[in-house]
């Protein structure tokens, strides 16, 4: 096939391989089904405004119309040739109905009709992926929920900190995911504009109706600015920096469950059917999912750091550079759904061990600050007291005990203070419930996070 949408102005073939180069209709076709949704809004609107006959546009809604069906069924013949999607589809429509055909692209350029399909593609990408964080968040809301009172030692520097509910550590991964939620909901609306109109740079001669056409396709409004709308991809920009935060979550939770999974650790196990084996070491149960998802980050990452390199130096209005932002981005969706679909499941299918969480948490005097707390409720000013069990630790960690293991008579050489109602402050369950605020970790709190959560995602 002779591409002759434009060979019209040239003297020779475009060279073999500049043709293969220069075209994206192996990665673009991907955008078809928009790319038809726009064009019937756009004929709609050309028919309306008395642009194009009633015949043509009927021709043109038949003929897409089939066009849609032989890409669906796969019976479409892409041709590289064509260059992209958008004149591949054209010249099938052509080839179908003759003229009418060949009308379609009256006010409008490709320029204007590649960014109306990236929109298109991107508020879809973007609701499936509201969709996923949803699911995700209720996964964790579920497993918090049979947890708001297990213990596991919380961690600062990787060393024992203090007690916090499993509940609660669970439900910092929804909060997180629930940002996600809200930037993707904040960045949609930028998503949600046509650019259609704009033509190549500078708008179009005919008399268009774009409000007509955006309300047909569901946008909020116009690009008001032709050339920005032909021209910035900043919306993809910012669904990139939206993904690379949800991954960078993932990624995070992601470290967290090897380390649990660990057998040093042995907090939890992953169901076997998100793990795999060893070709070598017949023992093995890896967890192979958390560790590419932790490893599919850098690639997120990467595309948003490709994106925003791809536009910087570009002057107004479109250039082909443009024409990269396809693969990113598309590998971006891919990623953080198939992501995100697999750990809505993951969560579900992890098996909490209480015990082992127990037993590491009364190891590394994670109660000392409860001590110190205690006796500053004695009176003791805060520095004072921290000293106190700062001494007090160092005896234990010499004698190799814990502090809840000293005698009430060798808890009182370190201060006067103490008393027999100290033994409940030392508990993992006093400690942890005795820090009962909102955003706390007490079990009571944890149930009133997940009410909170809860009316929030149905919000
Ligand atoms: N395939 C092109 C892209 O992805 C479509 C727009 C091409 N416009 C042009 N004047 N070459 O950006």
């Amino acid at each position: 096939t002779k591409n002759d949408v434009w060979s019209g102005r040239f003297s020779e073939p475009v060279d073999e391989l500049v043709q293969r180069y220069t075209a994206s209709v192996t990665f673009d076709k991907r955008l078809a089904e928009f790319d038809i949704q726009g064009s019937l809004a756009h004929a709609e609107m050309l028919c309306a405004q008395k642009v194009l006959s009633e015949q043509d546009y009927a021709d043109i809604q038949r003929g897409l119309a089939q066009v849609l069906d032989e890409i669906r069924t796969g019976k479409f013949n892409w041709q590289i040739a064509l260059e992209d999607v958008h004149m591949n589809i054209e010249r099938r429509l052509t080839d179908l109905i003759g003229d009418a055909g060949k009308r379609l692209h009256t006010g409008r350029s490709r320029n204007d009709q590649v960014a109306t399909d990236i929109r298109l593609y991107l508020r879809s990408a973007i609701d499936d992926i509201a969709h996923l964080l949803r699911r995700l968040c209720n996964a964790l809301i579920d497993l918090a929920e049979r947890h708001h009172s297990t213990i596991l030692p919380g961690f600062t520097h990787m060393q024992v900190a203090q007690p916090v509910t499993f509940g609660h550590h669970l439900l910092a991964y929804a909060e997180m995911f629930y940002r996600d939620i809200e930037r993707l909901r904040d960045c949609r609306k930028r998503v949600n504009r046509l650019p259609l109109g704009a033509a190549a740079l500078a708008g179009t001669t005919f008399p268009i109706d774009r409000e007509r056409v955006a309300k047909t396709l569901g946008f909020e409004d116009v690009c008001r600015n032709s050339l920005d709308a032909v021209s910035d991809r900043d919306f993809a920009i910012e669904f990139c920096a939206c993904s690379a935060l949800i991954m960078t979550h993932i990624s995070r939770m992601s470290e967290e469950l090897i380390i649990w999974m660990s057998p040093r650790v042995g907090f939890i196990d992953i169901a076997d059917r998100f793990c795999t084996g060893s070709s070598i070491m017949p023992q093995k149960k890896n967890p192979d999912v958390p560790e590419l998802a932790r490893g599919k980050t850098g690639r997120v990452n990467g595309h948003l750091v490709g994106l925003l390199t791809l536009m910087k130096g570009q002057p107004l209005a479109y250039n082909k550079d443009n024409q990269e932002d396809k693969e990113p981005l598309f590998d971006t969706v891919d990623t953080v759904t198939d992501t995100l679909r697999i750990f809505a499941d993951m969560v579900g299918a992890v098996t909490v061990k209480p015990e082992m969480m127990r037993q590491a948490a009364l190891q590394g005097y994670a109660t000392a600050t409860d001590l110190a707390d205690y006796l500053v409720k004695k009176g003791l000013p805060f520095r004072d007291a921290h000293e106190v069990v700062a001494k007090a630790v160092r005896f234990c960690v010499e004698k190799g005990c814990d502090l809840s293991e000293l005698t009430l008579e060798q808890m009182k050489a370190f201060s006067g203070l103490i008393d027999v109602d100290v033994l409940e402050i030392l508990t993992l369950e006093g400690s942890v419930s005795a820090r009962n605020h909102v955003g706390g970790t007490a079990p009571e709190q944890v149930k009133n996070a997940i009410a909170s959560l809860k009316s929030r995602l149905e919000g």
